[in-house]
């Protein structure tokens, strides 16, 4: 076996997004695209020498050749262990928890997590570091540096390894441990969850569930739990086999994409509680019979019932939300006296307040909740509260929520989002609206009138780091929102997504349906940005 040094040329575009870099899978399959990108975290990462790595993906078409290409790297790269999941399958709080446990250095996941996969679907590849999160912005932006001046790589010529099964291997002078992924992520989960409790409310025979894990990674990971330790029946969890196209599916957990759990969950004789979650098992949805669960409502719920669950019932030191997830969260933080943070979108900001114990729990609007137990969002974490908070209290989600609703208010909450637009119309939307923002205040809008308009800036409170241009945010003086931000995980044209959030006090109110509800604040979106001139569409692909 030998280290052969090959030359290659940079790429221009491996920015990491939101979440790592997500291609289509034809990019990726160009010759040192991914061998580009993975020598570049290599060469940012200041002493990898000898230390261990985690490695896994959400088994999406090109996973496995690719951690094929990336454990040859790693072992030129003078890692010295590298822990793979079965299969190559590892799921991204499984990641976490992997990374945390081993006390490695870090870890690489490969997930494009809810976009579509296959051969013509997407890719990405994200790098974790030490805390089991995922790397901040002076981590990617080294590997961005260091992707546009490269000029080799290094890769270890030798056979591929099986990874079939659990088993020890050698690759140069790296070890190589094929490991089960699933084992040590239910432990964690027992660990923090009254798992006797929601057996008992799983075998009562007076309560069903369905969770449906859209042939992606949670699979495994939910037939044990649900079905091995739980109790669950056989088929509780649907489409569990993960593939590597997810069956031609598109692995979000929402109303749109998620149909075949919400034809299960609305109408008559339907389980009394419905799950889902994304292809690489960090976002989860929730639903009761008949009841949607709004993702920033499953947050403020999860917060104002932790006490109720054991991992949380010593209190919480604080909860943190990104920016354009509801207020709703920030009225039981209110009332607890505990602090509430806001935070830019995605994960990776929620770590420096994980790590300095400033909060305990976080969540975005995009059907992710997690915790401190891991360093990454966690779908099936998500629903093992719900169940657990279900069992403790003896009502239904819908009950649960509806007297949320009844003591803090509701803050009405929809997303809009406008899929696949032209880029450079989005861009100018975006820079039409940045360049009014200062001027709105005080204008009025029908009956609203406009508080502050301004583009999210966020200091970190633990490190001083400044993340600018985070979302236009319109706000009105009577708490409502609207946030106009471009999506940073899409890999076609551009994403527009469009927050919106009114609070209702009124009980007799809270029934409304959340569209209504939001009637004027949608209209007053579309003058303000004129949507429907710079996009060309009249109506947004995804409503959540
Ligand atoms: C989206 C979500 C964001 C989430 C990210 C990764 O990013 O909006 O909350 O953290 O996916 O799952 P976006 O496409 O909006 O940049
Ligand atoms: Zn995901």
């Amino acid at each position: 076996m030998s280290i052969k040094t090959i030359s290659t040329k940079p790429f221009s575009d491996q920015k990491p997004g939101t979440s790592g870099l997500r291609k289509s899978v034809p990019t990726f399959q160009e010759p040192n695209y991914l061998e580009n990108f993975v020598q570049s975290i290599f060469d940012s990462l200041e002493d990898c020498q000898g230390k261990t790595i985690v490695l896994g993906g959400d088994g999406r078409y090109y996973n496995r050749q690719a951690i094929q290409t990336i454990l040859k790297m790693a072992a030129a790269n003078g890692i010295g262990r590298i822990l793979v999941g079965c299969n190559g399958i590892v799921s991204t709080p499984a990641a976490s928890c992997l990374i945390r446990e081993n006390k490695a250095l870090g870890g690489i996941i490969l997930s494009a997590s809810h976009n579509p996969g296959g051969p013509k679907g997407d890719f990405g590849i994200k790098y974790n570091i030490d805390n089991g999160g995922p790397a901040p912005e002076k981590v990617t932006s080294a590997i961005f540096e260091r992707s546009k001046t490269i000029d080799n790589y290094k890769i270890l010529e030798a056979a591929d390894i099986n990874l079939d099964k659990p088993g020890s291997f050698k690759l140069g002078t790296m070890d190589v441990e094929v490991i089960d992924a699933v084992a040590p992520y239910v432990k964690l989960m027992q660990s923090l969850f009254d798992f006797d409790a929601i057996k008992g409310l799983l075998t009562s025979g007076k309560f069903s569930m369905c969770m449906d894990s859209l042939h992606a990674v949670t699979g495994p990971y939910a037939k044990a739990i649900f079905e091995d330790c739980l109790g669950a029946p056989a088929g509780t969890v649907k489409n569990g086999v993960p593939l590597e196209d997810f069956g031609g599916g598109h692995p979000d957990p929402n109303l749109v994409y998620a149909h075949e759990l919400v034809e299960v969950m609305f109408g008559n004789n339907v389980p009394n509680f419905g799950a889902a979650s994304d292809g690489d098992g960090d976002r989860n949805m929730i639903l009761g019979s008949n009841f949607f669960v709004n993702p920033s409502d499953s947050l403020a719920v999860i917060t104002a019932n932790a006490h109720l669950v054991p991992g949380y019932k010593d209190g919480l030191a604080g909860v943190a939300r990104s920016m354009p997830t509801s207020e709703a969260v920030d009225r039981v933080a209110k009332e607890a006296g505990f602090d509430c943070y806001e935070t830019p979108t995605g994960w990776k900001f929620f770590g420096n307040l994980l790590d300095a114990n400033k909060a305990t729990i976080c969540g975005e609007e995009s059907f992710g909740t997690g915790s401190n137990h891991v360093r990454e969002k966690d779908g099936l974490w998500a629903v093992l509260f719900w169940l657990n908070i279900v069992a403790a209290r003896g009502e239904s989600v819908e009950e649960i929520v509806k007297s949320h609703w009844q003591k803090y208010g509701r803050n009405f909450y929809s997303r809009h989002d406008y899929e696949e637009v032209d880029a450079g119309k989005a861009k100018e939307l975006m820079e039409r609206l940045r360049s009014m923002t200062g001027d709105l205040k005080g204008v009025t809008f029908g009956n609203y009138e406009v508080e502050y308009s301004d583009d999210f800036s966020y200091t970190d409170p633990v490190d001083g780091s400044v993340a600018q241009k985070q979302g236009l945010r319109i706000g009105f003086t009577d708490g409502s929102r609207i946030v106009f931000r471009l999506s940073g995980t899409g890999t076609k044209g551009a994403t527009l997504r469009v927050y919106l959030e009114s609070y209702e006090p009124d009980s007799s109110k809270h029934g409304l349906d959340t569209q209504e509800a939001l009637g004027e604040l949608i209209k007053i979106a579309d003058e303000i940005a004129k949507i429907r001139e710079f996009t060309g569409r009249d109506k947004p692909t995804v409503i959540t």
